[in-house]
């Protein structure tokens, strides 16, 4: 709900236990008041809240006006601590004595409000245009306010949509030349936030290829602190969220956390700044290095979304805001699958580049047999493709690897009753390609310069509408002429010569480009899944969920090291998008040797996917395989579309523990990964969550086989019988129902 005072124009948003509020001063300058969590009692009365006029709280800031904290920061009113906006204007020449005229370059911007209005229709920039719904779509509303720079012709409309149930304001710019000649602008975050000073414990993810999502936990330097990307996808080193909260105030399940994520998947920048007076300010959006945003005149521009919040409940509280904002607000409803992810197999660790009409539908014949849903033929299927140094860029079925055509394994796959996917990388080249013979202009480059290859590859430039244009027509006929239901969607270098035909904005371009081709993929096929893939995890983000329906975390299947990126991932991304395959014993990346009970007790955590190469495997080994997969379609409705609990992390305990629980508490899934033991040691025994206290619940394992009775009660105070933890494996699934239960109780 948004409430505006007119007499002392101070503005009231309230979400469900959160509020957001600020002013506009006798200078026209929206100044924040606070954000934070809102008393217990008032939060179930808008109205007292709302008529809240906030008179005698001038906001504190001394004489020196950098320290004032306007909701829109921009360079000109400050020029000492990070801005939301910097711009550059033509000279305005002023008129010298002697009949000359004085050209002084003008970087100065200042905006001072005019007015707002609060509509229900609002868009961030780069929202989806495939036209697919998303799982719930009442109106939301937006307070648009109006700010006009006094002396330049320039506007900017500071956007704020609510999504009160779960203490969302999503935060973005809409900026506008109102003059004739161009303005340039040279910082453009989408939003500042102004935090309650103290709040200094951040929590983020670092990593890098194999080793992503790493959870990182540390106080605010004074001055300022950065996670970023500079290339054209999101990022292996980092990720575009944070978590805020006062040190030692907050925790898994308790205290303030203020929350923030990106939905954006380019050149981005989130920077952290502890002002010498203890004030806390959050600047997210474009990443300013090599950045350049030109507004011809008359031109606007959209910033995307800094989704931002704060939680009541902890870190958990925080995750499970957004994974169900994600989920509701974000995820497209993939008309193939609208209720949850199948099981996938991926023949990529199975086959590689040795790829032939046999070997896959080998692999597809066993994995249909194990329960499989949808099977995708990886890398090396097109063009020249028989290892990573050709091909890419010809998106044109191999005759040397399929003879017969294509159509001979996709009818067999759905003979088989599943459906087929293709793995595409539709933004790269290889030198060693038709593509690239022929427009070898078509690549990120600088003239007479080094075009410094990664994976032997180079990338497509999008800044040319004719790249788009060609990419679309080839990924257009495969899926039309495959049935193809699922492309998993890689990305598998960083920019490094980032030239392109349209300069810097190329690093926005790019991500506009790719948006753009997976919307009009899905507007004119709209049975086609996306799976968000790069490397790995190098682009998961909000913008990227909005086009596709899962995405690939790690190429790290090694059960352990993915109980900690996986756990890092949860921290914003919801299960239902987090794709997880169970790969070989023996991994093939870390070389580590695991038992099937590991790799599929840690990927049924997610989306289950298949990649172990099941022409090796034994009858005995693949009964063991169906076993599973049945067991996790039993499950899959809690873990896909319940509420996440992290009961005990890794890094604390040595062992992680996971619950799912379905809103109504009627089913739970419990999911337990010991990484280290010692003997005579016991870990606390976690309470379960979200039961119904009075109901009787069953506890049952992989089998069927019930090995624990309790109420919802009990559960949620001793949690399960110590040897339930304690069984000397290294994991445990648990499915938990309510034999008796009451929606009412
Ligand atoms: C990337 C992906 C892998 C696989 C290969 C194929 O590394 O992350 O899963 O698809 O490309 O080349």
């Amino acid at each position: 709900m948004i409430h505006f005072n007119p007499q002392t124009r101070t503005f009231n948003l309230l979400l469900h236990t959160s509020y957001y509020a600020f002013q506009v001063d006798d200078q026209e300058q929206p100044v924040h008041l606070g954000w934070g969590v809102r008393p217990d009692a008032a939060a179930a009365d808008d109205r007292l809240s709302g008529e809240t006029v906030y008179e005698q709280y001038d906001p504190p800031w001394s004489f020196i006006t950098q320290f004032r904290p306007d909701e829109l920061l921009t360079f000109g009113d400050v020029t000492s601590y990070g801005v939301t906006l910097k711009a550059s204007f033509p000279t305005l020449p002023q008129p010298l004595a002697a009949g000359e005229h004085l050209h002084l370059p003008i970087r100065d911007l200042r905006l001072r409000y005019v007015g707002y209005e609060v509509v229900t229709d609002a868009q961030p920039g780069l929202a989806p245009t495939h036209g697919l719904p998303t799982g719930v779509s009442s109106p939301r509303e937006t307070l648009r306010v109006l700010l006009r720079d006094p002396v330049q012709p320039f506007q900017a409309i500071v956007c704020y949509r609510l999504t009160p149930e779960h203490d969302i304001i999503e935060r973005w710019l809409e900026l506008e030349n109102l003059g004739r000649e161009t303005v340039t602008l040279d910082v453009c975050h989408f939003a500042s936030l102004h935090l309650p000073n103290g709040t200094t414990e951040l929590t983020y993810v670092a990593g890098t290829w194999a080793r992503e999502f790493m959870t990182a936990r540390q106080r605010l330097p004074m001055g300022t602190q950065v996670i970023e990307s500079r290339s054209v996808q999101t990022s292996h080193n980092s990720n575009p969220f944070f978590f805020l909260n006062q040190p030692g105030q907050a925790w898994e399940e308790g205290g303030t956390v203020y929350f923030g994520a990106l939905a954006y998947s380019g050149s981005w920048r989130i920077s952290f700044e502890q002002l010498p007076t203890w004030d806390i300010r959050v600047h997210g959006g474009y990443n300013p290095f090599d950045f350049h945003l030109a507004l011809t005149p008359g031109e606007r521009h959209i910033t995307p979304a800094f989704v931002t919040g704060v939680s009541n409940d902890g870190w958990g509280g925080a995750s499970r805001r957004l994974h169900a904002f994600t989920q509701e607000r974000i995820l497209p409803v993939s008309a193939a699958y609208p209720s949850w992810r199948p099981v996938l197999y991926n023949s990529w660790e199975a086959t590689y580049f040795n790829l032939s009409y046999e070997n896959q539908v080998a692999l597809a014949r066993k994995a249909a047999a194990i329960g499989v849903e949808l099977f995708c033929v990886d890398d090396g299927w097109f063009g020249g493709r028989r290892h990573d140094r050709a091909g890419l860029g010809d998106w044109v079925v191999s005759q040397d690897v399929f003879p017969n055509g294509l159509e001979q394994l996709v009818a067999e796959v759905h003979r088989l009753g599943m459906k087929f996917g293709l793995w595409v990388e539709p933004e790269m080249v290889n030198p060693d390609s038709d593509l690239y013979r022929q427009h070898p202009e078509w690549v990120l480059h600088f003239p007479s310069r080094p075009r410094t290859e990664s994976r032997n590859q180079l990338i497509l430039d999008f800044g040319r509408e004719e790249v788009i244009a060609y990419i679309f027509t080839l990924l257009d006929e495969l899926v039309t002429r495959y049935a193809v239901s699922f492309f998993k969607w890689d990305m598998n270098r960083l920019a490094t010569e980032p030239g392109s035909v349209v300069g810097q904005a190329i690093w926005r371009q790019h991500t506009a480009g790719v948006y753009s081709l997976m919307d009009r993929l899905r507007q004119k096929h709209p049975g086609l899944d996306i799976q968000s893939c790069s490397g790995g995890g190098g682009r998961i983000d909000l913008g990227i969920l909005g086009r596709t329906d899962q995405v690939w975390v790690s190429d790290n299947t090694d059960a352990f090291d993915r109980t900690r990126i996986q756990e890092g991932f949860s921290l914003t991304y919801p299960a239902r998008t987090m794709e997880a395959w169970v790969t070989h014993e023996h991994n093939h990346i870390t070389q580590r040797v695991t038992p099937l009970a590991l790799r599929f007790d840690v990927a049924m955590r997610g989306v289950l996917g298949i990649g172990a190469s099941l022409n090796e495997l034994s009858e005995a080994e693949l009964q063991q395989y169906a076993s599973y997969i049945t067991f996790y379609k039993q499950i899959r409705p809690v873990i896909q579309g319940g509420i996440l609990y992290r009961l005990q992390r890794v890094e604390e305990w040595g062992a992680s523990i996971v619950q799912y629980v379905l809103p109504d508490g009627s089913q739970a899934v419990y999911s337990l990964v010991i990484h280290q033991h010692q003997v005579g040691s016991y870990r606390p025994n976690p309470p379960l969550r979200g039961l119904q206290l009075k109901a009787n619940y069953t506890v049952t394992d992989r089998r069927g086989h019930e090995i624990h009775r309790a109420t919802g009660y009990e559960l949620m105070t001793l949690g399960l019988p110590r040897e339930l933890g304690e069984f000397g494996g290294y994991s445990r699934t648990l499915h938990i129902r309510a034999v008796t239960f009451s929606s009412s109780l």
